[in-house]
């Protein structure tokens, strides 16, 4: 009934959304779990499974990658994330056409009407500095109201596979958590260390970085905050600006400095041999990067990045050479020539961040993340543009959770890297942004990633070796 009033509200104004992520609450049951199916009903009606009555989709198997891995990770059937996300799942809705969600109830992204079969206007994603004021405020509005308001629809499990129906197999052990403590969650999951006892964690995994799925994981899990915040809003245009909300008008230490922090303990839930449950932790860091040597990336070396060729390179890894991706991710020189002494583009803009940001567990805890991903993603999507002819993601040998049909973990239902391996007027929206032109602006400055503060600062850094983003 709830759901029917609520697909009848999403209808009414048009909204398209694709659900994503863990685990929706419907499928958290003994039952589900023990069966491997998540197939729950659209509306009320109980034989509507995945929508099939009204031809939305139906319940069946899905695929997952088979192909051979590469990169560091060589140990089989100790981690959940394996094969995901069949450790939890092996059934759940295949929705037809343009439907999607986890029961079929929605539209794929870029796409709207009742039967999924209208192209929607692509929403903007703007310099935050051409918002006006009311713009601001909707988007520091939302961002408060998605850090206190519980998921509808999504829980986050609190123990791995073995223990997830509790000591007696009868309790599920999932947690409700809110909007923008999900998306931390996610990034935490996907970074997190392979369990394989008490204080004994592989270290060498990575679902979301070291790899290509870098550019399409950060894309969805961006693209997937975005539609929560439209629902939140209640403006289905709403979209993730890419400047700094942190300057300017509103200063970001007073508006952020009570959020808590979720999913910061990982030497603990190593210990534990324990996830993330979602509690508040602390409070944001935001570093003070004064003492230090760093030089920002420059849109010299955004341009160096764009003209590199190939999308990625064998080992598909940190290593990789002449890779756009790792250029861009910053293991290389922005030029894609391999110099493993320093941290560049993504990675140094992190680093300079230091604090809660330069923890890559953690770093989702600051939402100065989406801005600084919402650029990332704008230089991939004028790479894409240019460079599509050599544009392929690669098929196998990439690092666990790269290769190009393996699911994104953790998000649920199953979706592929490939399938996000598009431009983003397939996706539903599009940057108001020029990467070319702008000859003599450092382009991390006139984003101002910081804060007013560190304009100017000249700073070189050598590669932190207690930072997460060299684990
Ligand atoms: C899916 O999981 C169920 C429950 O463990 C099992 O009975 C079934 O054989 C599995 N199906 C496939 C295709 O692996
Ligand atoms: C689901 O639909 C697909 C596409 O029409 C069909 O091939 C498949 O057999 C159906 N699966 C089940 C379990 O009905
Ligand atoms: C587990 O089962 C035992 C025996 O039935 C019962 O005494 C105990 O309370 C149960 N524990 C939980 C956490 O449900
Ligand atoms: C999560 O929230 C839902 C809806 O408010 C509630 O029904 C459910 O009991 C909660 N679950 C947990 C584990 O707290
Ligand atoms: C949740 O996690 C926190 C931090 O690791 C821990 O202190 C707390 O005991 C956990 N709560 C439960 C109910 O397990
Ligand atoms: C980064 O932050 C840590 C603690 O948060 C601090 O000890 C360190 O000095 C900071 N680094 C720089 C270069 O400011
Ligand atoms: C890349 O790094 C991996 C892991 O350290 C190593 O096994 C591999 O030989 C390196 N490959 C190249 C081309 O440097
Ligand atoms: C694609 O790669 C080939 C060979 O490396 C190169 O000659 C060509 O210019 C590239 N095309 C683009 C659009 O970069
Ligand atoms: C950073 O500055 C310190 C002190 O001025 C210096 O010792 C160090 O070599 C510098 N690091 C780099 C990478 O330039």
């Amino acid at each position: 009934m709830r759901r029917s009033i609520a697909l009848a509200v999403i209808y009414s104004l048009g909204w398209i959304y694709l659900t994503q992520a863990q685990f929706p609450r419907v499928c958290c049951t003994v039952e589900a779990i023990v069966s491997k199916e998540c197939c729950p009903t659209l509306g009320s009606d109980p034989d509507n499974v995945c929508g099939l009555l009204s031809g939305r989709g139906n319940c069946s198997d899905f695929h997952v990658d088979s192909k051979p891995w590469g990169g560091p990770y060589r140990l089989r059937n100790v981690d959940d994330r394996e094969r995901w996300p069949t450790k939890f799942f092996n059934r759940t809705c295949r929705c037809f056409g343009n439907f999607a969600g986890y029961n079929c109830g929605e539209c794929r992204f870029g796409w709207t009407g009742p039967s999924c079969d209208q192209r929607r206007a692509a929403v903007v994603r703007k310099d935050i500095h051409s918002l006006s004021p009311a713009e601001l405020q909707e988007f520091l509005d939302v961002l408060d109201r998605a850090k206190t308001t519980v998921h509808p629809e999504y829980v986050i499990a609190t123990q791995h596979w073995l223990g997830l129906l509790g000591p007696n197999g009868t309790e599920p052990q999932f947690n409700n958590i809110s909007i923008y403590d999900f998306f931390v969650w996610q990034h935490y999951y996907s970074v997190r260390d392979t369990l394989l006892g008490p204080g004994r964690p592989f270290k060498a995994i990575d679902f979301s970085h070291k790899g290509p799925a870098f550019i399409t994981w950060h894309r969805y899990h961006l693209l997937s905050l975005e539609r929560e915040l439209q629902k939140l809003t209640g403006n289905e245009n709403f979209a993730v600006p890419y400047w700094n909300f942190a300057t300017g008008r509103t200063d970001p230490r007073s508006r952020f400095a009570r959020w808590g922090v979720v999913c910061d303990s990982l030497d603990e839930y190593n210990r534990l041999v324990t996830l993330c449950n979602g509690t508040s932790e602390g409070s944001l860091l935001r570093g003070v990067m004064e003492s230090t040597n760093v030089t920002l990336p420059t849109m010299n070396d955004v341009r160096s990045c764009l003209n590199l060729r190939d999308f990625d390179s064998p080992p598909y890894f940190t290593n990789s050479s002449f890779s756009f991706r790792n250029a861009l991710e910053g293991y290389d020189k922005p030029d894609g020539e391999l110099d493993s002494s320093v941290f560049n583009l993504h990675n140094l803009v992190h680093l300079f961040l230091n604090g809660t940001s330069a923890l890559s567990h953690s770093a989702a805890n600051d939402p100065i993340f989406l801005v600084l991903h919402t650029f990332t993603n704008a230089i991939f999507e004028d790479w894409m543009r240019r460079s599509r002819e050599n544009a392929s993601f690669p098929d196998e040998m990439a690092p666990i959770g790269h290769n190009r049909h393996y699911n994104m973990v953790p998000f649920f239902p199953p979706v592929t890297n490939e399938e996000i391996y598009v431009t983003s007027e397939q996706l539903g929206y599009s940057y108001a942004i020029q990467l070319e032109g702008n000859k003599h602006a450092n382009f991390f400055f006139s984003i101002n990633i910081l804060s007013l503060k560190y304009v100017n600062v000249k700073i070189y850094l050598k590669k932190q070796k207690q930072n997460n983003f060299n684990k």
